[in-house]
Parts: C-alpha cells; sequence; structure tokens
C-alpha cells in the first residue's frame, strides 16, 4: 500500500480506519511515511517496541520543541511521566501506580454504580419528556470526570472546566495542529496549573497526612529534592494534570464505542444479559476492536533492524495500536466481536513499562456504565446525527443521539 498518510488521510479513514489498516498490515507492516518515521502495524512489532527501552525511548523532547518551542504545552507534556524514559519515569510511575492500585482503588465499584444508576434515571426523565438523548454528553462524558475528580479529591463545584481542559491539551498532541488548536492547549495548561496549584495549597494547609485520595497520596510523595522524594513541586502539578486527562476522553470513547459495537449486535446483548459475568470479555473486545488510543510513538536511540531493513538512530516511530489489535496473527477472525477469546493480549493499553497505570479504573468504569445501560434498556439504538470525532489519535465521538427502547423488567 503507497500513499497512505497521516497527515492527509483517506476521506473515509475516520469513519472506519480498518480496511486502511489491513491493507497496511498485509502489504507494509514496516510503512515509512511520506513525512518520515514508520507506522507499525503488526502486533508482535509493536511488542517488540514497547518492550526494547534501550533502543525505542518515549522521551519526546526533541519531538516537541520545534512542534510547540519554549512553552507551557512544551512544559507540560515533556513532564509527565508518559512522555519520559528512565529515571523520571521510574521515580513518577512509583508515585503514580501505588495511588492508583487495585488496593487503593478498592471500594470505587459501588461509587461507579451509583453515579451510572443516577445516570440512567436521568436519562429515563429525559425521554419521558420527549427530550433527546445523548449517549457522550448525557452518560459517558460524566462518568470518568465524576471518577478521576473524586479519586482526586477535586471539589464537585469546580469539576466544569476539566473536560475542556483536558480535550485541549491532548487536542495538541494530532499530528496536525492549527493556530486555534495550538492556542487552545496553551491556555488549558495555564489555567490547568494555576486551579492545581491552588488546589495543592489548600490541601497542604488543611494538612494530607491521613487523607486517603490520590492527590493527597501524592503531595505526600512530593518534596524539593529528587533525593528524598518520588515528584518535584512542578512534576506533581504536571502529572496530576495528566493523570485528570489520560483518564477522560480514553474511558468516555471507551463507553461510547461500547455502545455503538453492542447496539448493532443484539444477540451479544442478550447473551450478556443471561450471562453478566462476560461483561469483562466484552469490555476487552471493545477496547480491542476500537482502541480509544489508535496512535502511539516512539523514538529509535539506536540503529535497529525491522521489516528486513537497517532503520537509523533517530527514526520516528508510530505504534499503529488499532491495527495491531486486528492482526489475524494473533485475533482469529479479527474484526468479529467474540465473548469467547481464551486470550486477548489487545494493546489497547499498550505494553512494557509505560502499560496504562489506570487500565483497572478504566475497565471497572467500562464494566458497570455498559452493564448497566444495556441491562436496563436492552433495545438501545443509535439514532441518525451520530457524529465521530474528527481525531486520528483519539477514537471517540462527538455526539450519539440514543433511541431507548422499552425499559427491561428489574430484576
Ligand atoms: C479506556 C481508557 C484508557 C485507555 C485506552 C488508556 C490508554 C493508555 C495508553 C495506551 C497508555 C500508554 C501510552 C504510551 O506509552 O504510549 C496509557 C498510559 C497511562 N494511563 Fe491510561 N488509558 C485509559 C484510562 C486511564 C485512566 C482512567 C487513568 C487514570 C485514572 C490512566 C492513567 C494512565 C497513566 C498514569 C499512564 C502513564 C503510564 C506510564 O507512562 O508509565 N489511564 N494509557
Amino acid at each position: 500500500m503507497t500513499g497512505f498518510d497521516l497527515r492527509n488521510l483517506p476521506d473515509d479513514f475516520i469513519d472506519n480506519p480498518h480496511p486502511h489498516y489491513a491493507s497496511l498490515r498485509a502489504s507494509a507492516p514496516v510503512y515509512e511515511l511520506p513525512g518520515g518515521g514508520l507506522f507499525l502495524s503488526r502486533h508482535a512489532d509493536l511488542m517488540r517496541v514497547y518492550k526494547d527501552r534501550l533502543v525505542f525511548s518515549s522521551d519526546k523532547k526533541i519531538e516537541f520543541f520545534p512542534k510547540f518551542g519554549d512553552t507551557l504545552l512544551y512544559q507540560h507534556h515533556t513532564t509527565s511521566l508518559v512522555f519520559n524514559d528512565a529515571p523520571l519515569h521510574t521515580r513518577v510511575r512509583k508515585a503514580i501506580a501505588g495511588a492508583l492500585s487495585p488496593r487503593a482503588i478498592s471500594g470505587m465499584d459501588s461509587v461507579v454504580q451509583r453515579l451510572v444508576d443516577q445516570l440512567l434515571d436521568d436519562m429515563a426523565a429525559r425521554a419521558e419528556s420527549g427530550l433527546t438523548i445523548d449517549g457522550v454528553a448525557d452518560f459517558a462524558q460524566n462518568i470518568p470526570i465524576e471518577v478521576i475528580g473524586n479519586l482526586l479529591a477535586i471539589p464537585r463545584n469546580e469539576r466544569d472546566p476539566l473536560r475542556a481542559w483536558s480535550l485541549a491539551i491532548l487536542g495538541a498532541l494530532e499530528p496536525e495542529i492549527d493556530a486555534d488548536q495550538f492556542t487552545a492547549g496553551e491556555d488549558a495548561v495555564r489555567d490547568f496549573l494555576a486551579y492545581l496549584d491552588a488546589l495543592v495549597a489548600r490541601r497542604r494547609a488543611e494538612g494530607v497526612e491521613e487523607a486517603p485520595d490520590i492527590m493527597a497520596r501524592l503531595i505526600r510523595e512530593t518534596g524539593d529534592a529528587e533525593e528524598n522524594a518520588n515528584l518535584l513541586p512542578h512534576e506533581l502539578l504536571q502529572n496530576a494534570i495528566f493523570i485528570l486527562n489520560a483518564g477522560h476522553e480514553t474511558t468516555t470513547n471507551l463507553i461510547c464505542s461500547g455502545i455503538w459495537l453492542l447496539s448493532q449486535r443484539p444477540e451479544i446483548v442478550a447473551r450478556l444479559n443471561a450471562e453478566p459475568d462476560l461483561w469483562p470479555s466484552a469490555v476487552e473486545e471493545i477496547l480491542r476492536m476500537e482502541s480509544p488510543n489508535q496512535l502511539g510513538n516512539r523514538r529509535a536511540v539506536a540503529d535497529f533492524e525491522m521489516g528486513g531493513k537497517q532503520w537509523d538512530k533517530g527514526t520516528l516511530i508510530t505504534l499503529g495500536m488499532g491495527a495491531a489489535n486486528r492482526d489475524p496473527a494473533v485475533f482469529a477472525a479479527p474484526d468479529e466481536f467474540r465473548l469467547d477469546r481464551d486470550d486477548n493480549p489487545h494493546l489497547a493499553f499498550a505494553g512494557g513499562v509505560h502499560v496504562c497505570a489506570g487500565n483497572t479504573i478504566a475497565r471497572i468504569e467500562g464494566q458497570i456504565a455498559l452493564a448497566s445501560l444495556f441491562r436496563r434498556w436492552p433495545d438501545l439504538k443509535i439514532t441518525p446525527g451520530m457524529q465521530r470525532s474528527p481525531r486520528v489519535r483519539f477514537r471517540g465521538f462527538e455526539t450519539m443521539p440514543l433511541h431507548l427502547g422499552a425499559a427491561a423488567e428489574p430484576r
């Protein structure tokens, strides 16, 4: 396949990238992008890159400086753990992984369930009043905001700007951005930093020694010198922004892609409602088939061989997770939604040392949200007017009008 260019995608790509990924995977799995760098689409090649930290770096300073210059966006993205290697990554990951561990978040299920039940009641009331219902605005996007807001103990009445900040900061990571997107990203980092700086000062003044929330844990990990602390003060703020951003759009998109895939598969919904223990497998299939993060990046810090050719140190690599997740070498009938895959080693959460630190939280949110929604409205359908988000890196939706259908009898 020739001509594939991330900066100039085919018209139907956002709607359905999978045929394009399939031809790349089959005929040019190590594909040289016209703008430079490689696009990888095979599962084995992505795994190799994730695992070989000595050759493939996550540090983005070299790429981001020409794109962002000496700006707040540059400072933010180059301080967050995901775009760093050891030693910063190891230090910050240690602080964050403890705060996001299954033990630290135990008890989250009942909070998510209450929130989801309330959203479903609100949707039912809207439907009864003849109002339209949007799967993004009225349902999916409210769940991660609430969950991460709770985990970081952001006061509820201060959460409104979080989603817009998050979208603007992550939007600046798209392969091509215009001046407006750049300014929106820059303003969002400035406002977010000022907000968190004040919040941290307030928390410190109140005392964080005993508090169980993640922000308190992170503040306790913070000190003025690397020798005696996992986080420095500016790293605390930038990584708190990163955690807030990392789980918003991705989890919203997981839930919406779940609605999209399942509302077209009534037989699978019927089986899930009869055997709710299968919901974890369903969520893995959604993550695999419509990976919320479609693309990742690394830079080679040594010469390497791949696809039978030698490549130079400095080569930029785009990891096609959406493509690797449908690699027939790993997944039988990759375009089929199957609840009975024994093994589902999808790469929606990446792999290696940077594997998503919030994956347990995202899975819990996805399972509770979708199981509750389809239990209540098994015939739920998307009605005309759905719009996908025009982004390549994050696969999701801007609007998703829903027809709820008849409510199932409560069990
Ligand atoms: C469906 C939802 C989610 C998806 C698909 C997702 C995906 C990812 C991916 C692909 C990476 C690795 C990026 C790379 O190395 O190239 C990542 C890293 C990360 N994610 Fe998630 N994520 C999700 C939800 C969350 C949530 C809810 C949180 C936190 C509450 C979170 C926190 C993190 C953190 C802290 C990292 C950085 C890990 C590191 O660099 O060591 N994520 N995520």
